[in-house]
């Protein structure tokens, strides 16, 4: 049999820097593991847009379609601000998205024991927490006609779109439920459907599919911006949370901050089974390309090389590994080890991003 592929998109601004620190990983499997990938490497965002004027060529798009899953590292930056929206870094994004149907976006939020302490929330409020928001991610207002601004008389209009058919709800709810009853078995779907139609018929749909297919998990609704506030509140009441693309994202980050940073949270967008039985998959960080901090090796590569960690569970059914790899994380971070987001005012001496990376790889090493 083949090697599985992997094609990687380092993108933008940190990005380079912590999937180096991804490829270390790549490499110590393939070494002591004997789990090796073929991996290609390719341009997304900005960088794509210097080198050939748009932010993901169609050869680009292309390989992404036919290789076992793709690693994004970030996309974007101020140089790109005021190019057209069409060429802009996050089209790049947005097209792999859409294009490779990539309907369900999982993004866990856990907190690491050593990391309690470092939220801004109590520590009581979030040791322990492990909870997952599954964020709908080729439709809704992100991708829904007409759009555009145009002029109405003397003035500009800006107009988006919210918009979902029944079959997009369904199925990003059916992979809400599915992962619920590997989880707690409890799901919390998230609209508001007091002032949208669209969340009228998201909390419809969901109610349907609850009933007729997933009667044995536990299923809630709350409008987002109340789930917004619960998630401050007791974020612990939650297993999994589905909602639309744009409140998902919103939800994500917010949920992500409870952790304590941004640079630790991986997620998995994922799409129906290719012909192979695998997903279709695309692994990233929750942050972004973080500009002000590129090319100082202060970035933490935790995000993206737990993006790793979810690709070889949902796409490479290696969970056991992925497990290795979460438990090496741990482990550098209950030996203090901490890179510069993570650093508390008190202040203290953060270790580099490769530095960070290095650990991990001598933590697998020790868990031989
Ligand atoms: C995310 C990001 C993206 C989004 C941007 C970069 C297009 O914020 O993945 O959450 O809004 O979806
Ligand atoms: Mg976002």
């Amino acid at each position: 049999m083949s090697n599985p592929s992997l094609l990687i998109l380092p993108g933008d601004g940190i990005g380079p820097e912590v999937m180096s620190e991804v490829r270390k990983i790549i490499d110590w499997y393939g070494a002591k593991r004997g789990l090796t990938f073929d991996v290609t490497e390719d341009l997304v965002g900005g960088c794509a847009y210097d080198a050939h004027g748009t932010p993901l060529t169609d050869e680009t798009m292309e390989k992404a379609q036919n290789v076992d899953a793709v690693l994004l590292g970030a996309v974007g930056g101020p140089k790109y601000d005021n190019l057209d929206f069409s060429v802009k870094p996050e089209r790049g994004l947005l097209r792999l998205r859409k294009e490779m149907d990539l309907y369900a976006n999982l993004r866990p939020a856990q907190c690491f024991d050593a990391l309690a302490d470092f939220s801004s929330l109590k520590a009581d409020v979030v040791g322990g927490l492990d909870i997952m928001i599954i964020r709908e991610l080729t439709s809704g207002v992100y991708f829904g006609e007409p759009r555009g601004i145009h002029k109405e008389g003397n003035e500009r209009v800006g107009v988006n779109t919210q918009r979902y058919t029944e079959s997009e709800i369904a199925r990003v709810a059916r992979s809400a439920f599915e992962l619920a009853r590997r989880r707690n078995n409890k799901v919390c779907s998230m609209e508001k459907a007091n002032v949208m139609e669209s969340g009228v018929l998201w909390r419809q749909v969901v109610t349907e599919v609850h009933a007729a297919e997933y009667a044995d998990v536990e299923l809630s609704h709350m409008y987002a911006d109340a789930g917004a506030m619960q998630l401050t509140r007791w974020p612990k009441q939650f297993d999994v949370i589905v909602t639309d693309n744009l409140f998902g994202d919103l939800l994500s980050d917010l949920a992500a901050m409870l952790t304590g940073s941004l640079g630790m949270l991986p997620s998995a967008s994922l799409g129906a089974p290719m012909a192979n039985g695998r997903p279709k998959a695309l692994y990233e960080p929750v942050h972004g390309s973080a500009p002000d901090i590129a090319g100082q090796g202060k970035a933490n590569p935790i995000a993206c090389i737990l993006s790793f960690a979810m690709a070889l569970r949902y796409s490479f059914d290696q969970g056991d590994e992925a497990t290795r790899l979460e438990k090496a994380v741990e482990t550098v971070l209950a030996d203090g080890l901490r890179t510069a987001d993570l650093m508390g005012p008190e202040g203290g001496a953060p270790v580099s991003t490769t530095q960070m990376g290095d650990a991990i790889v001598s933590a697998l090493d020790a868990s031989l």
